[in-house]
């Protein structure tokens, strides 16, 4: 009885369906602008100084700055595991600390593991899209996205196509 209700409330339903697209452009690493090619090759030499013991993964970051200061950082990795950072956050808390009044305008990343760039784009975690997003959205600019791989390298216009249907600011007042 209750498996039949449950087929009737899923055909019944009057359930409203939404498909959210997003944008990623796909290109070499020629095909970039120099200033982008510029900030690849930061976040690519930034992988160097990444404290990954545990993971051997490392993430290097570049944030460029709307005063054109480039910010670049690194993962960071703890024997307390949990109290490691993501390259991404360490560079964007880096660069809103020493630089609050000035827009991320785009930020590079680049993984390197096993003695080689991966090949993919390496994908931000949830937690790093989230103060990515904040970041955007804390300036009113959109901030450009660029992860770096070996075979292709994405390109975002904003982390709003790496993030939809963010939590905001304006969200915890209902
Ligand atoms: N990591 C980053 O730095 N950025 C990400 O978005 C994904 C993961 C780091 C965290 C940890 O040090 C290692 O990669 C393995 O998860």
């Amino acid at each position: 009885m209750h498996y039949l209700c449950r087929l009737i409330g899923y055909f019944g339903s009057t359930m409203k369906e939404y498909t959210i697209e997003t944008k990623i452009r796909s290109c070499q690493f020629d095909e970039l602008t120099a200033e982008q090619q510029a900030l690849v090759n930061d976040a690519k030499q930034m992988t160097a100084n990444s404290y990954s013991p545990y993971s051997r993964f490392r993430v290097g970051a570049a944030a460029r700055l709307s005063n054109g200061v480039v910010v670049k950082g690194c993962n960071q990795e703890n024997a307390a595991f949990p109290s490691g950072l993501c390259a991404e956050r360490t560079t964007l808390f880096a660069a809103n600390a020493n630089y609050p009044n000035h827009a991320v305008q785009s930020l590079a990343i680049a993984c390197y593991t096993d003695g080689h760039f991966t090949s993919e784009p390496g994908a931000p975690c949830g937690a790093c899209r989230q103060v990515m997003l904040e970041t955007e959205h804390r300036f009113g600019k959109p901030m450009e996205v660029i992860l770096y791989g070996e075979k292709e390298i994405y390109v975002f216009d904003s982390v709003t196509s790496l993030l939809p249907l963010g939590f905001f600011a304006e969200d915890l007042h209902g």
